[in-house]
């Protein structure tokens, strides 16, 4: 099998990574890929968004699968424009990678099909918006129905802040059309895990649960990040959980969006706050989590690319995933300043000294420069360890931390801390 994995971060590098252990997998192209996904596979320079050039190269290149890692080419179509010249790719269609797309309309299904989230109430106006606001009670959560790169979510916590979150969004504009309207909904209260499903259209097979960890500091203060570190399985999804989660929020997802004649084929990520009434959904997203891949994927105990084929071929049915009894733990390296300004291109020394077998460290922001591998990005590295227990990863992938460094270098000391207090 030939494969083209689109994206360039840590989580194509995690996919990349697997899909290469595949027994029948000859050759991966990567397009970008970044300098760690180069060292095992051939990078193109083709960007995630370049639906055209992409489906020439895999066109050209009689390319078998194509895994799609990010989230702008499957609401640009990607999936569509592949699938039009007949070629095989993972991830969900345009009208399915909606859910991620238009916040309003995960809601709209998440209502009809009776999936629980947090009640809410959409705006296309402005002045309307805050009227809502000064009616309501603080905290409350301001959300862009678009995509924004992760950052279109705002939970408020007075009433003047949620007003000036309008203005930013709506007013200003800070997110483009993804601005047009929004989304205004009760600030749930719990903690928060990730669940993700390989659906085919009709079944679907859960992975193990993750946290991410999205604030900036230890202790999950400061700003929202991509996500600095992750770990798998989530302490707090237990059995009983992961059942109540797939029979209330999965299940009915993926019946509902059959039925709305958008089937969803890819992987289903449900951000999930696990509240005192049970899990309720935060938001979907169409693609693999990042850095919950970086936790999960190398958990999975079976041939990743059968499995993401199963889900094209629609014989996820007869698929059986296995996964491994360890933890594993992800801790990011980011860039000083990260999510804010930081500087790009500084040396990152030490990666050479990571040689424990059960340690591998997922590039994400990383380009060689003069033979050198240099930062080029926030989220810089993702180093995890799987180990027999969450104390053991934790060690583990922070002795490797420990070994890497580049001038400015930052992550936060507590990921997988959750686990433990549990
Ligand atoms: P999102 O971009 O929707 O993933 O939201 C980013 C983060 O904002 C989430 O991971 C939560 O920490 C927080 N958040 C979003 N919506 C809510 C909500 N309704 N209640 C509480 N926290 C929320
Ligand atoms: N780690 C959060 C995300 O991938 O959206």
């Amino acid at each position: 099998m030939k494969i083209l994995v689109i994206g360039g971060g840590g989580r194509e590098h995690t996919l990349v990574w697997k899909l290469n252990q595949s027994p029948n997998v000859d050759k991966i192209y990567c397009a970008p890929g970044n300098a760690g996904i180069a060292q095992i596979a051939e990078c193109v320079n083709i960007s995630d968004t370049d639906v055209d050039a992409l489906v020439q190269f895999a066109d050209r290149n009689r390319i078998d699968l194509t895994v799609v890692g990010p989230e702008a080419g499957l609401v640009a179509g990607v999936v569509d424009a592949f699938q039009a010249q007949g070629l095989t790719i993972f991830g969900p269609s345009q009208k399915a990678a909606e859910l991620e797309g238009s916040k309003i309309f995960a809601k709209y299904v998440m209502d009809k099909y009776k999936v629980p989230t947090a009640s809410y109430k959409t705006f296309t106006d402005a002045d309307a918006a805050k009227a809502h606001i000064k009616a309501s009670p603080a905290p409350i959560v301001v959300k862009a129905d678009g995509l924004a790169a992760g950052k279109g979510a705002i939970v408020c916590q007075t009433t003047d802040a949620a007003l000036k979150a309008i203005d930013m969004i709506m007013v200003d504009r800070s997110f483009g059309e993804a601005g047009n309207k929004v989304v205004i909904e009760e600030c749930l209260k719990g903690e928060e895990a990730s669940v993700l499903a390989i659906s085919d259209g009709i079944n679907f097979i859960p992975l193990v649960a993750a946290q991410d960890h999205k604030p900036i500091f230890d202790n999950d203060e400061g700003p929202n990040t991509g996500g600095m570190g992750a770990y798998a399985p989530a302490v707090l999804v237990n059995d009983d959980m992961m059942k109540t989660v797939c029979k209330t929020v999965i299940a009915p997802m993926i019946k509902g969006m059959a039925l709305e004649g958008r089937p969803y084929r890819g992987v289903l990520y449900a951000g999930l706050m696990i509240t005192k009434q049970g899990p309720k959904v935060i938001e979907f997203n169409c693609r693999f989590g990042d850095p919950e891949a970086q936790a999960i994927i190398p958990l999975l105990d079976c041939d990743l690319a059968e499995l993401l084929l199963a889900s094209c071929n629609g014989t996820l049915d007869t698929f059986e995933v296995k996964t491994s009894p360890k933890t594993a733990v992800a801790v990011v390296m980011s860039s000083g300043g990260y999510p804010g300004e930081y500087q790009k291109g500084k040396i990152i020394f030490g990666l050479e000294n990571i040689t424990e077998d059960n340690v591998t460290v997922f590039h994400a922001g990383t380009k060689t420069n003069n033979g050198r591998i240099v930062t080029n990005g926030g989220r810089v590295l993702a180093v995890a360890a799987v180990s027999d227990t969450v104390d053991a990863a934790i060690s583990d992938a922070y002795h490797a931390v420990g070994k890497i460094t580049w001038d400015g270098a930052y992550y936060r000391k507590d990921i997988a801390y959750k686990a433990l207090k549990r």
